[in-house]
C-alpha cells in the first residue's frame, strides 16, 4: 500500500514538474502598437494560438496569464485559435494553409521554431515567425508589421518548400486571425457599375460568412476588400471596439468569417484559392499579400483615422505631398473631339484655374478607330484624323494654355477589333475552344505572360518619353475576366490555375517598372468606377476613382463610406452634369474629395462660371486641411436628413465643415446644432461659411467667437435645409 502511495506521489510529483518545464517552455509572442496587442502562444506541442486580441495590457508580462483565465477548453480546445491553421492533420477547422506536398499527401502540420524582432525606426517594427512542418520540408514565416502610433498591423506570410518535387498551394492566406468575444458584427459592401459602396451591417453567427471576388481583372465591381468588424455590438463613430481590415491585392480574394463553437471569431483573409491552386518549386517561396487592419476601442473614428495616418505616411504613392485639381474631358465630349476642341478645353482649364486638363479615351487607334467603345482598344497610336499633330502638339499646346496636360489609358486591355488582336490573339485571356465573353466589348490581355508586361509597359513608357511633360496618368480597367486561359501558361507548361495570381503579379511587375523610371507622375487608378482599389495597387497610384455615378447626392454616400479606409486626397471626386443638383451643391461634394471638374465650361452661365473659378481658388485654400487634416464624420446621411464631415488640422487651429441636405422631405435640415471633433477645447474659434454663390448671403454670423468647449459640447448649426442644400464652414482659430 504503502509502495502504491509512494508510487503515485512520486508520479504526481513528476507530472507536476513535467508541467511546470512545459508552462517554462511556452513562448508568448506579443505584437504590440501603441494602444493594442496581439499575442500569439506556442502550446505544449509547439504549436502556435492567438491568445489574447484587443487593448494592450500595461504589463506584458501578465499576457501569459491571459490563458489561466480562459474556461473554453475541452476536448476539442486549442484547435480554433490556431496563428495558421494547417490542413489535414490536427485541425478541422477552415484552414489557413492547405497543402498538396511532393509525393501526394495533403496533411500538414506547423509547429513554432523560432522568431525575430527588427526595428526600423521608432515606429516600424516588424516581427517574424519561422514555423514548420515536423514531416514535410515545408515551412511558413509569419510577419507582422507593425505601425506603433497609426495602431495599425500590417500581417502577411511567405510559404516556403525544399520537399524533393514540386508542392502545391490550395490554400494559401495571409492572415489568420482569432478574437475571443461574444457578438460581432460585420459592416461588409456590395455595388456594381455606378452603385458602388453599399455598405450591410450583419451580426455574424454559427458557421463561415465569406467575402469574396472571382472576378480577376477589375475584381471589386461587386465587392471590395476591405470591411469593418465591431466587437460585442454595433460600434458608433465615437464609441465601441472596432476593426477596420482591407487586403492589399488587386485580384481574387476571400475572407473567411468563422464563429467558432465558443461563438469566437476566426478571421481568415487571402488571395482567393478558387480556381488558384498554386505551384511551388522546390527552393522556392511564395509571398501572400498584406492583410492590413487597425483597431480601435473609440469607434470608427478613431480608427479610420488611424488608417488615414497610416496610408499617407507609409502607403499611398505621394501620400503626404499634394494633388492636381483638373479639367477632365471625358462627360464634356466623350469621343467625340479634335485638335480645336481640345483646344479650346485647354483654355476653359485655365479659366477656371485647375491645374491641368486631362485627356480622356478616344485619342488612339486608326485601322478601327476609337470612336466609341467597340473598337480601337490595344492600339495606343495617336489617331490621325482627331490628332493629326500627335500628343506632343497637344503637349505644348496646353502648356501655351498655361495649364499641365495628363492622358487616359486602359493598358490592359484589347478589343477584338483591333490590330493587336488580330496580331496577337495569344495575348488574349480566352478559352480559345469557347465563344468569347465580352464586359463592355473587350477582353483583358494575358498579363502572366512577360512579353504582354513589357507590351503594357512600353505603352506608357512611349507616351512619356515621347512627352516629357505629360504631368498625369488615368489608368483604367473596364472589364472583368470571364473564361480565364492563358495561352502563355499553356505554352510554357505552366498551370493554367496559375492565371489569377500571376496576372496581379504581372500587373504589378509593371507598375515596379514604371515606377523605377517614372517614380513621381501622379496616376489615378480607375476601373469603371471603383472597380479596383487596395492598398497594393495605391504604392503605385496617387487617387483612385470611387465611381463613374458623380451625381452629387450618390456621391455623398459612397464618398462616405470610402473614407473609413481611404484618405480624402486619394479619392477623386468630379463636378460633372450627373444629378439634379445645383453647381453649389455639385462642387461641395466634390471638393470634400480631391476636387476636379468634367464638364463643358463655355456652357456654364457668367453666375456659374463665377462660382466655379471662386470654387477653384476656395479649393485651394482649404486643400491642405482636405488632404492632410484629420477626418471626423459628424453627421450619418443614411441615417439623418443631411450629412456633415469636418477636417480638423493637426495642431487643431482650423477645420473645415462640409454639410449636405440628402433628404428633400419637407422641412428637412438641421434643426438642432451639429457637434463638431477635432478642435481643441480650450481654444477660441470663429466660424466662417466659404463658397456661397455669388449673391447669396450667408446666416452665419463671422465676427462670434466660441470656445472649442461650445462647438464641441452645445455644437454649431450649419443651417443646412432646401435653400441650402450644401454648407462649407471654416472653424478658425482666433490667437
Ligand atoms: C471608364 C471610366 C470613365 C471613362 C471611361 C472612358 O468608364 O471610369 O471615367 O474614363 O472609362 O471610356
Amino acid at each position: 500500500m504503502n509502495l502504491l502511495r509512494h508510487i503515485a506521489i512520486s508520479l504526481l510529483l513528476l507530472l507536476l514538474h513535467s508541467m511546470h518545464a512545459t508552462a517554462q517552455n511556452k513562448v508568448t509572442i506579443p505584437i504590440e502598437t501603441a494602444q493594442n496587442a496581439l499575442v500569439l502562444q506556442t502550446d505544449q506541442d509547439k504549436h502556435l494560438s492567438i491568445i489574447y486580441f484587443g487593448k494592450k495590457l500595461a504589463q506584458a508580462a501578465e499576457y501569459d496569464l491571459v490563458s489561466t483565465q480562459n474556461r473554453q477548453r475541452d476536448g476539442n480546445a486549442g484547435i480554433y485559435n490556431s496563428a495558421y491553421t494547417p490542413a489535414g492533420s490536427w485541425s478541422i477547422s477552415e484552414p489557413a494553409l492547405q497543402v498538396t506536398h511532393a509525393d501526394g499527401n495533403k496533411s500538414t502540420d506547423l509547429i513554432y521554431v523560432n522568431h525575430q524582432t527588427t526595428r526600423e525606426g521608432d515606429n516600424v517594427a516588424v516581427t517574424s515567425i519561422q514555423l514548420k512542418d515536423p514531416v514535410y520540408a515545408t515551412e511558413v514565416t509569419l510577419f507582422y508589421k507593425t505601425y506603433a502610433r497609426e495602431n495599425v498591423v500590417e500581417q502577411w506570410s511567405v510559404i516556403k518548400s525544399t520537399e524533393k518535387g514540386e508542392i502545391t498551394l490550395n490554400k494559401y492566406a495571409s492572415a489568420n486571425l482569432y478574437f475571443p468575444g461574444k457578438d460581432f458584427y460585420l459592416t461588409h459592401y456590395n455595388g456594381t457599375w455606378a452603385r458602388e459602396m453599399n455598405p450591410e451591417e450583419e451580426q455574424l453567427t454559427a458557421g463561415i460568412r465569406v467575402l469574396d471576388s472571382k472576378l480577376g481583372t477589375r475584381a471589386n465591381l461587386f465587392q471590395p476588400p476591405s470591411f469593418q468588424l465591431s466587437f460585442d455590438k454595433p460600434a458608433t463613430e465615437t464609441e465601441g471596439k472596432v476593426l477596420l481590415g482591407t487586403l492589399a491585392w488587386s485580384g481574387n480574394f476571400r475572407m473567411d468569417f468563422e464563429v467558432d463553437s465558443y461563438h469566437n471569431l476566426r478571421l481568415i483573409a487571402g488571395i482567393n484559392n478558387y480556381a488558384s491552386e498554386y505551384p511551388l518549386a522546390s527552393g522556392k517561396d511564395f509571398k501572400t499579400p498584406s492583410f492590413i487592419y487597425t483597431f480601435s476601442e473609440n469607434g470608427k473614428g478613431e480608427a479610420s483615422r488611424n488608417l488615414h495616418n497610416w496610408a499617407r505616411k507609409y502607403r499611398i504613392l505621394d501620400g503626404e505631398g499634394s494633388r492636381l485639381t483638373l479639367l477632365n474631358n471625358w462627360e464634356a465630349t466623350y469621343f467625340d473631339f479634335n485638335e480645336e476642341k481640345l483646344s479650346g478645353l485647354f483654355k476653359d482649364g485655365k479659366k477656371l484655374g485647375v491645374d491641368l486638363f486631362l485627356l480622356d479615351d478616344g485619342w488612339f487607334a486608326n485601322k478601327y478607330p476609337r470612336n466609341d467603345d467597340r473598337a480601337g482598344l490595344g492600339d495606343w497610336q495617336e489617331n490621325i484624323k482627331k490628332l493629326p499633330h500627335g500628343i506632343g502638339y497637344l503637349v505644348k499646346e496646353a502648356k501655351n494654355a498655361g495649364i499641365k496636360f495628363g492622358i487616359w489609358v486602359e493598358p490592359e486591355m484589347v478589343n477584338p477589333k483591333s490590330e493587336l488582336y488580330e496580331k496577337h490573339p495569344d495575348w488574349v485571356i480566352r478559352q480559345p475552344q469557347r465563344p468569347e465573353h465580352y464586359m463592355r466589348n473587350q477582353l483583358p490581355l494575358d498579363l502572366s505572360n512577360p512579353e504582354v508586361q513589357n507590351f503594357v509597359f512600353g505603352i506608357l513608357d512611349k507616351l512619356f518619353t515621347g512627352n516629357s511633360d505629360i504631368a498625369y496618368i488615368k489608368w483604367d480597367c473596364n472589364a472583368i475576366t470571364f473564361n480565364a486561359h492563358s495561352a502563355y501558361l499553356e505554352k510554357s507548361k505552366q498551370k493554367q490555375s496559375q492565371l489569377y495570381v500571376d496576372y496581379v503579379k504581372g500587373l504589378y511587375k509593371v507598375l515596379e517598372k514604371l515606377r523605377a523610371k517614372y517614380p513621381k507622375v501622379p496616376m489615378m487608378l480607375c476601373s469603371g468606377g471603383g472597380g479596383r482599389v487596395d492598398y497594393e495597387a495605391l504604392k503605385y497610384f496617387t487617387e483612385f476613382w470611387p465611381s463613374d455615378n458623380t451625381d452629387p447626392l450618390e456621391r455623398v454616400f459612397m464618398q462616405w463610406e470610402y473614407s473609413y479606409f481611404f484618405p480624402a486626397l486619394a479619392q477623386s471626386a468630379h463636378v460633372t452634369d450627373w444629378g439634379k443638383q445645383p453647381l453649389k451643391f455639385r462642387t461641395d461634394v466634390a471638393m470634400m474629395g480631391k476636387l476636379g471638374y468634367d464638364i463643358v465650361v463655355s456652357h456654364l452661365n457668367e453666375k456659374d462660371l463665377q462660382f466655379a473659378r471662386q470654387s477653384v481658388a476656395t479649393y485651394n485654400a482649404i486643400k491642405e486641411v482636405v488632404w492632410h487634416g484629420d477626418l471626423y464624420r459628424l453627421v450619418d446621411p443614411k441615417k439623418n436628413d443631411f450629412a456633415s464631415l469636418l477636417f480638423a488640422t493637426k495642431n487643431r487651429d482650423r477645420a473645415i465643415v462640409f454639410s449636405y441636405l440628402v433628404s428633400n422631405r419637407n422641412g428637412a435640415g438641421s434643426d438642432i446644432a451639429v457637434r463638431l471633433q477635432g478642435l481643441d477645447a480650450g481654444k477660441k474659434y470663429k466660424v466662417k461659411e466659404l463658397n456661397l454663390y455669388p449673391d447669396s448671403k450667408s446666416p452665419v454670423k463671422e465676427d462670434q467667437v466660441y470656445s472649442g468647449d461650445f462647438l464641441m459640447t452645445a455644437g454649431f448649426n450649419p443651417v443646412v435645409n432646401a435653400r441650402r442644400g450644401s454648407v462649407i464652414l471654416e472653424v478658425l482659430e482666433v490667437k
